[in-house]
């Protein structure tokens, strides 16, 4: 493989410091799931095509609680199916090889690094996660799994009266949301694991960015923290993006073109001798 990137790997593995890897929806593309700005994401609500930015909002779901929800619920329905892919793999191979000094912080709302075999104490899922909702108004901090045969796949279709009943709040009978982090919402520690994120990247000595284009706020933090403090940066995407931008720009980075299913499994055997 590339001289920069062995060069980059034998350093590190000489400091045997901690590792984070930042995912986002590329590393599921090779599993069949829509990426998040591709055209996949745009709904249409009555006549207007609304964007991604549009429907996952607290403001889109105040005016229309069950065609947000549908949204999800379809999304849902149609990860359900998926599996995990190479790329998921060789990251859940590096935790068993790094096990304390691993920590995996993704975008991803589809679960599939769980699925993967991650562990759920350092598998941080910054913006929720698709298969659970929570109260509306935070009666209290509790996930509930969506029940499974929730299930719509039909675009177009609606949610039933019967499964709108069973979107409700166990303990005070309020309506739920999806688990997610919404775009007019802010990060935060109790769901989101906001400050551990932060405190993570300022300890974190190898970064590794796979499959996201760089369009929230927290990853951005994320990378300029590593960078600022001389870490290490390994950016695997198809296309250019903020951190490939990012890993040029460092003394220490690396940016690697191609798919996360070919490259991930390469670099996880160079990391694991
Ligand atoms: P995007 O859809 O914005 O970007 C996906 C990235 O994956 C692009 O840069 C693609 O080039 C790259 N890509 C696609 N297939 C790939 C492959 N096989 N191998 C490697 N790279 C590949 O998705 P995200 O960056 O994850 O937030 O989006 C970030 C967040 O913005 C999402 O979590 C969501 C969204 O708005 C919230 O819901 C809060
Ligand atoms: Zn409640």
């Amino acid at each position: 493989m590339d001289n920069r990137l062995e060069e980059i790997i034998s350093s590190f593995q000489k400091v045997s410091g901690k590792i984070t890897l930042l995912t986002g929806a590329g590393i599921s593309a090779e599993s069949g799931l829509p990426t998040f700005r591709g055209k996949d994401g745009y709904w249409k609500l009555g006549s207007k095509e609304y964007r991604p930015e549009e429907m996952a909002t607290m403001r889109m779901f105040r005016q229309a609680p069950y065609e947000v929800w549908y949204w999800y619920l379809y999304r849902r329905s149609i990860y359900g199916n998926a599996e995990p892919n190479q790329g998921h793999t060789a990251i859940a191979e590096l935790e068993r090889i790094y096990q304390n000094s691993f920590t995996l912080i993704t975008q991803n709302v589809d679960g599939l690094h769980l699925k993967g075999g991650n562990s759920p104490e350092r598998t941080f899922q910054i913006h929720g996660n698709i298969n659970f909702m929570r109260c509306l108004n935070n009666c209290s901090n509790k996930l509930i799994p969506i029940p499974k045969d929730i299930f719509y796949t039909d675009r177009d279709g609606q949610i039933s009266e019967e499964d709108k009943e069973r979107l409700v709040c166990p303990d005070c009978g309020s309506i739920t949301r999806p688990h997610i982090l919404w775009f007019d919402e802010s990060y935060n520690e109790q769901f989101y694991r906001f400050e551990t994120s932060i405190k993570t990247a300022s300890e974190t000595d190898l970064l590794i960015v796979v499959g996201t284009s760089g369009g929230t706020t927290l990853p951005i933090h994320i990378g300029s923290i590593v960078t600022n403090r001389g870490g290490y940066i390994i950016d695997i995407n198809l296309e250019e993006n903020r951190f490939s931008d990012m890993a040029k720009a460092a003394s220490k980075g690396c940016a690697l073109r191609g798919k996360s299913g070919d490259i991930l499994p390469k670099i996880a055997e160079l990391l694991s001798k």
